[in-house]
């Protein structure tokens, strides 16, 4: 039986421990949150983010502003995000409320990407229909051949956001006797963590 989580231990340090944990398994992108919106006439989405674990109190993904879950998070900051490990029959659940990063963690993060990678984003905004894959490729090769050897801008509608935790589950999987666990910390009044065991 894997060590479970401890109430004295910030959640934060939980979720790292455990994300190091499913990268020594071999967990393909265990950085991957699937992060969930819900649009101001209330459908909600979902989509896979590669999220960021380096600030103590909030989790950080970068997208672009103008997409749909830009859109949804703009009307609705409320959001929750999922991590799911299968081989260690792990999943951590993350609810909160999201803001933009300031314009510097946005402008290092671009800095720290790779040339065509810049390039990929540039070639429009997120989610938009196109008349086939191949419009892509060409409008990229164009933006390219326009730049040259010079810096990519960041786009102003490309950044980051900041995932601030009210509520985290941590599961874990009991093959055993099927009485999986599921602890819960909530952020209580005074900032610190309340926490808590659920039934499977
Ligand atoms: C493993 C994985 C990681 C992804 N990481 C990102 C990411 O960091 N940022 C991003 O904008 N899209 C990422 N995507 C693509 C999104 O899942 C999604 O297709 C895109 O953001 C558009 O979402 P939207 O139309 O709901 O706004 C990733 C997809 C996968 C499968």
């Amino acid at each position: 039986m894997p060590e479970f989580v401890s109430p004295d231990t910030d959640p934060m340090d939980e979720l790292r421990r455990w994300l190091t944990e499913a990268t020594a398994e071999g967990v393909s992108n265990p950085a991957a949150m699937v992060l969930a919106t819900v649009s101001p006439d209330g459908s909600p989405s979902a989509r896979a983010l590669m999220a960021g674990t380096r600030d103590q109190d909030s989790i950080t993904f970068f997208t672009h502003y103008a997409s749909p879950k830009g859109r949804d998070l703009a009307a609705n900051p409320d959001a929750e995000g999922v991590f799911l490990w299968t081989p260690l029959e792990r999943q951590v659940r993350v609810r909160g409320t999201i803001t933009k990063t300031s314009v510097e963690v946005s402008d290092a993060y671009w800095a720290s990407r790779p040339k065509n990678t810049q390039l990929a984003i540039h070639v429009g905004e997120q989610s938009s229909m196109v008349s086939d894959h191949d419009a892509l490729v060409d409008t990229k090769a164009e933006i390219e051949a326009r730049i040259g050897d010079d810096d990519v801008p960041r786009p102003d509608t490309y950044g980051g956001y900041r995932l601030t935790p009210r509520s985290y589950e941590f599961w874990q999987g009991r093959p055993s006797d099927r009485l999986h666990l599921r602890a819960i910390y909530t952020r209580n009044s005074e900032g610190s963590w309340d926490f808590g065991v659920m039934t499977p």
